[in-house]
């Protein structure tokens, strides 16, 4: 029987991850911590499954928008002259549309984690979003320097390496949407008796 607090969590390393070589790098970060990976694959994704991989909702395009505004709001750069607009749901269709491009440049490698809250420990290791604003030590904070200043003016999506789902719904519907369930292994770590 499963542990209480144990939770499955999706985690892709994303088309800049693999491209520099750091596939090695994102695993071993999350098996050293006591992560589990119970299923694992490299894909090049199609457009469609990228974009049904993102969330389609206003509250959450918004935000994507919103998040990059506040960079720009900080710098004192001018929303409309940066983004093309001071919209914050235009802004995030934007944001999300470079997204997808991106995401379909090159395979990315898909897993499922598991472990003891597994989604706010890998969101912990992965670190913030925007690179430039990651602490040192996490994956973000350690091999990546990119930010919306510099990516938004470049009509790109920000390189930050890894994605990791955020909520057990984000988690439950990223996990079906990449793997079937034969695809999922259970199997044990027989260190995992020494540590919980
Ligand atoms: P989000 O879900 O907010 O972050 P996270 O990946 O940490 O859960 O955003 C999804 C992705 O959108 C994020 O990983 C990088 C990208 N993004 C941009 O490309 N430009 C931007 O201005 C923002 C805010 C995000």
């Amino acid at each position: 029987m499963a542990k209480p607090a144990v939770e499955r969590t999706f985690v892709m390393v994303k088309p800049d991850g693999v491209q520099r070589g750091l596939i090695g790098e994102i695993i071993k970060r999350l098996e050293q911590r006591g992560l589990q990976i119970i299923a694992l694959k490299m894909v090049k994704p199609s457009v469609e499954h990228i974009s049904n991989h993102y969330p389609t909702d206003e509250v959450w395009i918004k935000r994507l928008g919103d998040k990059g505004f506040n960079v720009f709001n900080e710098l004192g750069i001018d929303l409309k002259e940066a983004m093309g607009t001071a919209d914050n749901l235009e802004a995030g269709k934007k944001v999300r549309k470079w997204l997808i491009d991106y995401m379909t440049e090159a395979p990315v490698v898909a897993m499922v984690v598991e472990g003891v809250h597994a989604r706010d420990m890998v969101r912990k290791i992965v670190g913030s979003t925007l690179p430039n604003k990651a602490e040192i030590g996490t994956l973000r904070g350690d091999f990546s320097v990119d930010s919306p200043a510099a990516a938004n003016l470049e009509k790109r999506a920000i390189k930050n390496l890894a994605h990791a789902s955020e909520t057990k719904e984000e988690a439950e519907k990223e996990i079906c949407h990449w793997f079937s369930q034969e695809e999922i292994h259970q199997w044990d770590r027989p260190d995992h008796k020494a540590m919980f």
